[in-house]
């Protein structure tokens, strides 16, 4: 048997209530921004804590229409992370913006705000820290920094659905939030799904007209928009999974806990999780100067790891020549070549005992 990632096996933990859920949506012959969709977005918004919720295509959508709501487009600078899924940089070379990629610190992986400062420029209109593996970046920190200017914070919410700063959730921090639910996320769809988060009345206006044609009421366009709707067979999953999601988190934390402490003898970089900081361990990510030996040995062992990320975005074939490298990306870089994602997700059960063997086996 493979161990790897299995998002049937939530389906399944869920079948009736997620049946139920689909049935009723092929019944009501509404298909898609209906009842399912206003109902997830509130229910959302009140789990994240902030305003307004608006359900989108899916999480580099959510990243490129909150772009636009804040008025980024060509000619501006928005800074991140080198380190990230490409789908943060690819949403910010849609917008027409020009991306600045930094480094991210050594401890949580997360943007880092020694080189933040350093990177901010005239032209700077946004910045996007990314929750990376669950973890959350340094939104106090980094909220202080941008404090009394005009730039404009977008939380990257993709990887952290439920992460906290002394209990309170990411996607509540900066002007606006972006999550995916795509199937192997915290909280996931079964197909695409997206959203974006936030407490600003006017910015949530304007996602509601960019997400549809910029339909100011039914084919009348005010300003230039695009489709990009979360329909409503995955908007009613998501109301099933939502009522689940901080159990399965906890499900996350503790197989996490299990891999603290029975791969804490081997000499493995371990995942850190910053004090008051609640981690959800999308990844489950550890470091080793022999990852690509211990990859091997595991995929024999039919355990599928997986690399998040190989190529860091300031060397990918796209992105390399337009987008700006600020400072030194040596942690970036360094990552890429050590780390190492093992299987973890809230149903993997007793399986979790067969990765700490494979890990094991491959140092003895
Ligand atoms: C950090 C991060 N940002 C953005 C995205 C984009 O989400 P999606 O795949 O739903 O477009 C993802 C998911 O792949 C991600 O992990």
């Amino acid at each position: 048997m493979i161990i790897g990632s299995d998002p049937k096996a939530q389906y399944l933990a869920l079948k009736q209530e997620i049946d139920q859920a689909i049935g009723n949506v092929l019944a009501s012959g509404r298909y898609v921004l209906g009842d399912e969709t206003n109902e997830f977005e509130r229910e959302f918004a009140d789990y994240i804590g902030t305003g307004h919720c608006i359900g989108v295509g899916n999480g580099t959508d959510a990243l490129e229409l909150a772009l636009r709501a804040c008025g980024v487009g060509q000619g501006d600078e928005v800074i991140t992370v080198s380190h990230t899924a490409v789908a943060t940089v690819a949403a910010i070379v849609q917008s027409g913006a020009t991306p600045v990629l930094i480094d991210v610190d050594p401890n949580s992986y997360t943007m880092s705000i020694d080189q933040l400062e350093p990177a901010l420029s005239e032209n700077t209109k946004a910045i996007i820290p990314v929750h990376l593996y669950g973890h959350p970046a340094h939104m106090p920190a980094l909220m202080k920094l941008v404090e009394g200017t005009d730039i404009r914070v977008i939380e990257d919410c993709a990887q952290a659905h439920g992460a906290a700063i002394e209990g309170k959730k990411v996607g509540n921090f900066g002007d606006i939030a972006c999550f995916s639910f795509y199937p192997t996320k915290n909280l996931s769809a079964i197909g695409d799904g997206g959203a974006v988060t936030t407490s600003d009345s006017a910015l949530a206006k304007q996602l509601r007209l960019l997400r549809e044609y910029g339909w100011e009421e039914r084919f009348h366009s005010s300003q230039l928009g695009r489709n990009s709707r979360l329909d409503e067979i995955q908007a009613a999953i998501l109301r099933v999974k939502l009522r689940h999601l901080d159990e399965f988190n906890l499900a996350r934390k503790n197989i996490a806990k299990i891999y603290n402490e029975k791969l804490s003898e081997l000499g493995l970089g371990l995942p850190n999780c910053e004090a008051s900081y609640e981690h959800v361990y999308h990844q489950y990510v550890i470091r080793s100067q022999k990852r690509d030996a211990l990859l091997k040995s595991l995929g024999e062992a039919k355990i599928l790891a997986g690399i998040h990320y190989p190529l860091p975005v300031h060397r990918q074939a796209a992105y390399a020549e337009m987008a700006i490298m600020s400072g030194d990306l040596s942690t970036t870089d360094t990552l890429c070549d050590e780390i190492l994602s093992l299987p973890i997700y809230p149903e993997l059960g007793q399986q979790v005992h067969d990765v700490v063997a494979g890990v094991k086996a491959f140092h003895h």
